[in-house]
């Protein structure tokens, strides 16, 4: 399984044998800590790459960038790097985007798999609508890496090419969708992103503005671990973080309530913007609303008045497995224009 890991004191020795093989410039992919020693890899170089993906110790001029290495299995094949926004000197020359994949790994396929990930991730973190590359004329491999990952050719000079991909979009999401019951990665979900998500669910429409829906994100181990406890059989127990939903039966107008439609409306727009993000989900809530009050157990752990319920969670985290579709009926089984199964009306 292919994945994108961000730059970590724990992977310190693969990371310090890539990153040693790396020359100091190749085709315009610089490694600034080209001959370090092992010694002072993990203060200087590893620490650089954690401070700057979080804006810290940035040389005058330059913006956040997160470091990458592709992994396939337990081995790095490459390198990728996002820098979070453009300045005007990255808006004219290096875009959002290097990568570097190990000699011995290359003509395989990882740049684009590896900026396919990317992409993802880009969804989340640039503001911009689409992602800057820039590459050299002399490296037509990478152009073609490039364009395969949506790339179009925006200009050239004498020396490079400057390629734009467009960020996914909201059908791109939408149909990039499917319930993912396999292991995660436990890296932490950052809090903004977690915010984002629980702020995309309280965007959702609600039947009257009621707003009847209300959600806890959970990103601490320990309190992870005591809803786990009570949740049986298992579900989503790798992921490092999760999103309880919560509902309150607020009459709409008359008798009418639609708190089950706010918060069916609310979890969509939180699955897909997990998706957007780059991290993998699944809808739990059959298995909590059922006859053994699962979600009322975990609501009592986290502190839940009586009179709202815990209806669903969704586990939150990068996938450690292959992300499967499901089989869906033909579109012309479940859909139709001016009429029942096609029929006239
Ligand atoms: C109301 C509702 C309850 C669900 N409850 C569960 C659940 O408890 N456990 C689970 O694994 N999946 C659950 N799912 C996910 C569905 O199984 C899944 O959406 C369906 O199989 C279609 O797959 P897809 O989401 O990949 O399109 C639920 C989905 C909905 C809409």
């Amino acid at each position: 399984m292919l994945m994108l890991r961000e730059a970590n004191l724990r992977d310190v020795e693969k990371e310090y044998a890539f990153m040693a093989a790396l020359p100091a410039d190749e085709n315009g992919f610089t490694n600034p800590w080209h001959g370090v020693t092992r010694g002072a890899f993990a203060d200087t170089a590893l620490g650089d790459m954690i401070a700057w993906s979080r804006g810290e110790r940035l040389p005058e001029g330059y913006v956040p960038e997160t470091f990458y290495f592709l992994w396939d299995g337990e081995e790095i094949v490459g390198q990728f790097r996002l820098r979070h926004w453009l300045c005007d000197s990255l808006r004219e020359g290096a875009g959002h985007v290097g990568y570097s994949i190990a000699p011995a790994y290359r003509r395989r396929g990882y740049a684009t798999q590896g900026l396919r990930l990317l992409l993802r991730i880009a969804h989340g973190v640039v503001p911009e609508e689409e992602i800057y590359l820039r590459v050299n004329r002399d490296n037509p491999a990478s152009l073609r890496v490039m364009l395969r990952c949506g790339g179009v050719i925006h200009h050239e000079d004498e020396e490079k090419i400057y390629v734009r991909i467009p960020l996914m979009k909201t059908m791109d999401t939408i149909m990039a969708r499917h319930s993912y019951r396999g292991k995660y990665l436990s890296e932490p979900v950052p809090r903004e992103h977690l915010t984002k998500i629980m702020e995309a669910g309280l965007a959702a429409p609600s039947g009257c503005n009621k707003q009847t829906t209300s959600l806890i994100a959970v990103d601490d181990p320990q309190v992870l671990e005591r809803l786990h406890a009570v949740i049986d059989p298992p579900i989503g127990t790798t992921a490092p973080a999760m999103i309880c939903v919560l509902t309150k039966r607020i009459i709409a107008y008359r008798d009418r309530c639609y708190s089950v439609q706010d918060y069916a409306a609310a979890i969509q727009n939180m699955l897909l913007a997990i998706v957007a993000l780059g991290y993998e989900s699944c809808w739990i809530e059959g298995h909590i609303t059922d006859e053994d009050r699962i979600g009322r157990k975990m609501a009592d752990i986290l502190g839940v008045p009586q009179d709202m319920e815990l209806v669903c969670f969704l586990p939150v985290g990068r996938a450690a497995e292959a992300v499967k579709a499901p089989v869906k009926k033909p579109f012309d089984q479940r859909a139709w224009y001016n009429g029942y199964a096609g029929g006239e009306a």
